[in-house]
């Protein structure tokens, strides 16, 4: 079994995944409420709770599994992109799991993990296939041909999809994070009311980008006399702009590509909306469409364990000078 751990930002998690993919356990504890005050993640209040909840948190994976640290046969970790504080107290930490029991580390790639919450069991998804993962710190489409890795082949020139719905959500006084928030306070709201930009679809190239499109969220909550009574239209016709150069951008690419098949990834794609859009899109093109399942759209151990089969290990004790990056490498 292979124990896993993520701490690259405010979710302390960890989780227990078997040699042929079987999630045995999946333990998230969610720092957002410490971070709500703030309107976002504050780094070094996220390092000091990672230090406080990985030991418990970690044990409760292992008892949730049945397990114990004799069953393991290695300890994987995020090892980047995230908040370099907040990775070292998981990689810190499973390098001392791992070298108590000379177990091999694994050290993962935070984007390979969310691609790889299709890769569980019982059916994990063949690759080749194209990517949308679309995060709070991330943004992208990438080919993936093996699941060992994937290949970028487009990105954000600007704001990460979830952060445009925080910073959406921030400017429509919803809190943080946002998310979840706009999507239930866009419930109800006409989609149509505001005609809000949807950049790039068209252009040459894969990137995507949101940051004009919270500009002109600012300019119609300024021109809007009664902010709290069209809270629902706004929320939804923001939601629709960035939904809509989502599937536009990534029918684009799979277009471009030749690629059949379309996996969507990160803790956007827990978007009911985005979720049905790509349903019509993938339905109408004659595309099979694999959505992460709502419980590893989020940051989460069980992504980084599946991760962690399709990526080398690092012999015992040669990690120990392993260190974590906060920038994405691939
Ligand atoms: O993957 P994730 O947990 O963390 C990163 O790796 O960044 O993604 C978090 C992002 C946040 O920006 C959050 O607002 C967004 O995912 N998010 C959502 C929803 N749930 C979470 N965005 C839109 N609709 C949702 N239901
Ligand atoms: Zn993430």
């Amino acid at each position: 079994m292979i124990l896993a751990i993520e701490t690259s930002c405010d979710e302390t998690a960890a989780a227990v995944v078997d040699r042929a993919g079987v999630l045995r356990s999946s333990v998230v504890s969610s720092q957002a409420e410490l971070h709500a005050p703030y309107g976002g993640v504050v780094p070094v209040v996220a390092s000091g709770r990672h230090l406080e909840l990985t030991v418990p948190v970690v044990g409760s994976a292992l008892s949730e599994a049945g397990a114990t640290l004799d069953d393991l046969d290695s300890v994987a970790v995020t090892s980047g992109p995230g908040l370099i504080g907040a990775l070292l107290v998981g990689v810190a930490a499973a390098k001392a799991l791992a070298f108590s029991r000379r177990l091999p580390l694994i050290a993962v790639d935070h984007l390979h993990g969310h691609i790889a919450s299709l890769y569980l069991a019982p059916r994990p998804l063949e690759p080749p296939f194209l990517c949308l993962l679309a995060s709070g710190g991330h943004t992208l489409l990438a080919e993936v041909d093996d699941r060992r890795g994937y290949r970028v082949i487009g990105s954000t020139l600007d704001d990460a999809a979830g952060e445009a719905f925080d910073k959406g959500a921030r400017l429509l006084g919803l809190g943080y994070p946002g998310g979840a928030l706009l999507e239930a306070a866009a419930q109800g709201g006409d989609p149509e009311a505001f005609d809000l930009p949807v950049s790039m679809l068209g252009r040459p190239g894969h990137d995507l980008s949101f940051s004009g499109l919270k500009t002109a969220l600012l300019y119609a909550v300024q021109a809007v006399a009664d902010v709290d009574g069209r809270r629902a239209d706004l929320a939804a016709s923001y939601q629709r702009a960035i939904v809509r150069t989502l599937v536009g951008r990534t029918m684009e690419a799979l277009a471009a590509t030749g690629l059949r098949t379309l996996a969507v990834v990160g803790g956007v794609a827990a978007n009911g909306a985005l979720r049905g859009a790509f349903a019509d899109a993938c339905a109408r093109d004659g595309i099979e469409l694999a959505l992460a399942p709502l419980a590893l759209c989020s940051d989460n151990a069980a992504m980084i364990a599946s991760a962690a089969r399709f990526t080398d290990p690092i012999p015992y004790p040669a990690y120990l000078d392993l260190d974590a990056h906060s920038s994405r490498v691939a």
